[in-house]
This record gives structure tokens, C-alpha cells and sequence, in this order.
């Protein structure tokens, strides 16, 4: 059974006397490893740990040799492929063939960042374009911000993690890592990964502790710069309130919708859409939550969608062949039924699933919805989705846009003219055309409107988005 502990300046903090959690298979139940637990002071050693490498370490090391490192962890990731995607399968209950995926995408996210470590570019001004900036050089410079506090969420224990750790890395940022309680073993893998890859000690320094006992104080830190947070709605809001002055990125929720006019292909569209509604229970912030389907081809499309729904494997996540394995936990599924549950006792029909079998959720289809039920207006993040009919293009947009959300859309249509007139009215972060909410590329820019969150993520623009421009003037002397 492994202990596993924080660690700070390289140095594991996992004695007996702390207090102990479990981390278990949400499948099977079986225990996973054990966790002790972080405490206040173990936060403060991290950020003093953190503040310290930054300005004695990180500073100075020159962009070739972190690209260097980054390099070097996707070749070691690329080597232990295998064993991290057990361990995501095991601690998240994701069915294997998605974490597969889930580390092939974190090798990418590795290569990109090394990549652009070495293109921090930043430009020079045309000084001369104001009146008396005549003998003038404008520089802009991108220098790293210092600490990076990074909270990460349980659905992709690794990739999301990397979309925090492997920018702030390329910048030149030191990072306090914050995984998810539910999913740490991921977390510590990649933190050993990046030993071996020659980071030196002190520059990412990992915390296993609760929300209350670390997230909230990594947050208020004063030697903290910059908090990059992905997770819910409430915890975004509550960090947002409470960061001051630091930057913030935060990756929210959605509900997300997906719009099939009458002219797509239909069966593609469909085949697609079972994905992007059950990947991974539909623990995805860009789950496809809303179908929207024009009335012509509405009957066709929900009868399609459901057989395909149905032919999906219902199983043990270490399986190649199973779809849908567990949800995060028991209660989470209780949960989502009882929302099933509340939007039947409001009208709402189940065309199939709304079966709950301890932590699995069976992929459940709804029709006959309310924009007021909450598995429409809410986040449902489960293997909930609804199809609802539209008429117009006017109509559609609105519907779409008619939520507190706005992170990515899936717009299914053969008319170009159409598919960019629709683009371009979403309030949206982005937009897929002829493919779903759900398909998420590491290199574009990813992040929401509205309440969907601030910031983007994407190796370059999360670069971007941990350096801070620093702008020098220099005045040329005329000649005496
Ligand atoms: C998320 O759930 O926000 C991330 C989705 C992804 O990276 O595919």
C-alpha cells in the first residue's frame, strides 16, 4: 500500500503521526494508497520553498534547459505510459481506454510546452509614433510571475495537472501543485516523473491536503502570484473573491450545447454525440448537456441516438471494451439521479437509462426538458444529456446562449454560411463546427464566458498568461 505524502524542496512528508486518508478504486472500492495529510505549516514551507527556488533557481536558468526538462519528462512519460494510465483508471474509475488517451495528451502538452519555452517572444515599439519620442527604443519583455499556486480536479488527474505545471514551467515559474483529494497518486507519479527529469528540488512543490486546510490559504498567500485553478463554479467564485491581486485563471463549469440542423449528417453527428455525452460518465466540464436538433430530423436523430446509446458497455473501467464505468464516488451518482429524478417529477421523459447501480450511473437520455429543470440550467457533470427540438437558426442561438455558462459548442450543419453566422453569435469560448462541444485540442485556446470561468489555457496562451510584460525604455543619447 503506497503512504503518500506532500513534497516540499524534494523531501516526502509522509510520518505515521499525520492524519491518514484513503484514496480508493471507485469501482471496486478497494483501496488505492493512503494519504497523509498536508497541514498550514507544510503550505507555508511549500510557498517559502516556492518563493525561494523562483528567485534562486528558476531565474536563472536559462529557456534551453527548461525546455530541456519538459523534453525529458514527455520522453519518461512516453516510457511509463502504461502504469499512469492504470493509475488514472484505478484512482478516477475512468474506463481504460480514456486514459490511454488522457496520457497521450499529456505527452503533447509536455512537447508543446518544451517547444515554447524556447518562444517567450516580445516585441519591440515604434517609440517614434508619439510626438517627442523621437531617439527612443521601446522594449517589451514577458518575464515569469514567480509561484504559481496550481489546483487541479480529479477528471483528468494528469492532463489537467500538466496544462497548469508545464506552461508555468516554460515561463520559468515555480509552482505549488494542489491535486484533487480524490485523485493524488496521478499528482505524485508526475511530480517523481519530473524529478527524474532533472527538475531541480524546491520548483514544484506538492501539497495532499484538503481544501480547507491548504486550497484556501494557498489562495490568500502573499508570496503566491498567480492561482490557475480548474473545478467548480462555487470554488472558482470563492477563490476569485478572495486571490486580491493575484491573477487568476479559472476554468469552470458548463452546460455545454451541441446544434444539429436538419442538413448534417446525422448518423455521424449521433456517433459523435454518444461520446461527447457519456466519455467518462460525462465528468467533463465540455460534456455535451444540451442536443439541440431541428424538428425535421429530431425523430430520426433521437431514435438513432438512443440505439447507439444503448449498445454502449456498462463495466469495470480496467476493461478495454467498457464506456461507462463508475462515477467519481456513490454520492456523486446519487446525486445526478436525484437531479433525473427532480426533472421526471417536473415532466421530464427518460428515453433510456436513469438507472443507478451503486456508483455507476447508467447513460440516461432525456426529452420533454424546461430550461429551469436543473439538468438544463446547471452543470450536470454525469451521464445525463437532453435532446431538444428547435425550428430556427434565431431560435437555436438564443436557446444556446440562454445560460450562466459559456465554454464550448458543437454546431452540426453542411452550410458554411450558416455554421460561421452561428459561431460568431454563441457566447462561447469556443466553438466546433462539424464536431463536438466535447473535442478539446491542447494547443487552442480553452476557457469560458460568463461564468464558465477567466483566462485561457492552451500551452501557449497559459504561457501567456503566467508571464507578466515588462516594458524598457531606453533613451539614445545624441551625439555631443
Ligand atoms: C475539462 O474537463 O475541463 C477538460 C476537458 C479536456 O481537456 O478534454
Amino acid at each position: 500500500m503506497m503512504k503518500l505524502g506532500s513534497i516540499i524542496n524534494g523531501q516526502e512528508r509522509n510520518e505515521d503521526s499525520r492524519e491518514t486518508l484513503a484514496v480508493t478504486n471507485p469501482y471496486t472500492n478497494e483501496k488505492v494508497a493512503e494519504l497523509k495529510l498536508a497541514v498550514k505549516k507544510d503550505l507555508d514551507d511549500a510557498v517559502a520553498a516556492s518563493y525561494e527556488t523562483f528567485h534562486s533557481v528558476m531565474k536563472r536558468m536559462p529557456a534551453y534547459e527548461r525546455a530541456d526538462i519538459l523534453r525529458k519528462a514527455a520522453d519518461l512519460l512516453v516510457e511509463k505510459a502504461h502504469d499512469f494510465a492504470i493509475n488514472i483508471s484505478m484512482e478516477a474509475g475512468k474506463p481504460i481506454k480514456y486514459c490511454h488517451s488522457e496520457v497521450e495528451r499529456s505527452i503533447q502538452v509536455l512537447r508543446f510546452a518544451s517547444e515554447l519555452a524556447k518562444n517567450i517572444n516580445g516585441e519591440t515599439l515604434p517609440m517614434d509614433a508619439a510626438i517627442g519620442g523621437e531617439h527612443r527604443i521601446g522594449i517589451v519583455k514577458r518575464e515569469p510571475l514567480g509561484v504559481v499556486g496550481a489546483i487541479t480536479p480529479f477528471n483528468f488527474p494528469l492532463n489537467l495537472s500538466l496544462h497548469k505545471l508545464a506552461p508555468a514551467l516554460a515561463a520559468g515559474n515555480t509552482v505549488v501543485f494542489k491535486p484533487a483529494e480524490k485523485t493524488p497518486v496521478s499528482a505524485y507519479m508526475l511530480v517523481k516523473l519530473f524529478q527524474e527529469a532533472g527538475l531541480p528540488d524546491g520548483i514544484i512543490n506538492l501539497l495532499i491536503g484538503t481544501g480547507d486546510e491548504v486550497g484556501s490559504p494557498l489562495v490568500t498567500h502573499n508570496n503566491v502570484h498567480k492561482i490557475s485553478f480548474t473545478g467548480s463554479l462555487a470554488v472558482g467564485k470563492k477563490i476569485r473573491e478572495t486571490a486580491g491581486f493575484k491573477k487568476v485563471t479559472l476554468e469552470l463549469g458548463s452546460n455545454s450545447p451541441n446544434i444539429i440542423f436538419a442538413d448534417a449528417d446525422l448518423e455521424e453527428a449521433a456517433t459523435q454525440l454518444v461520446k461527447g455525452a457519456f466519455s467518462f460518465s460525462g465528468q467533463v466540464c465540455i460534456s455535451a448537456q444540451r442536443i439541440y436538433v431541428q424538428k425535421d430530423i429530431y425523430k430520426p436523430f433521437l431514435n438513432s441516438y438512443i440505439e447507439k446509446t444503448q449498445a454502449l458497455t456498462i463495466g469495470d473501467p480496467s476493461k478495454d471494451e467498457t464506456d461507462i464505468g463508475p462515477m467519481i464516488n456513490e454520492e456523486e451518482a446519487k446525486r445526478a439521479k436525484q437531479w433525473i429524478d427532480d426533472a421526471v417529477s417536473k415532466g421530464a421523459v427518460i428515453e433510456t437509462g436513469g438507472k443507478r447501480i451503486g456508483p455507476v450511473l447508467t447513460p440516461t437520455i432525456m426529452t420533454n426538458v424546461d430550461k429551469n429543470m436543473k439538468i438544463i440550467a446547471q452543470e450536470v457533470f454525469a451521464p445525463i444529456v437532453s435532446i431538444i427540438p428547435f425550428e430556427t437558426e434565431e431560435e437555436v442561438v438564443n436557446y444556446s446562449n440562454d445560460s450562466i455558462y459559456g465554454l464550448q459548442a458543437g454546431v452540426f450543419t453542411n452550410d458554411i454560411n450558416r455554421a460561421l453566422r452561428v459561431a460568431d453569435r454563441l457566447e462561447m469560448g469556443g466553438v466546433w463546427i462539424n464536431d463536438i462541444s466535447t473535442y478539446r485540442q491542447d494547443n487552442h485556446p480553452y476557457g469560458g464566458v460568463k461564468q464558465s470561468g477567466v483566462g485561457r489555457e492552451g500551452v501557449k496562451y497559459a504561457i501567456e498568461d503566467m508571464t507578466e510584460m515588462k516594458f524598457i525604455g531606453i533613451k539614445i543619447k545624441e551625439q555631443s
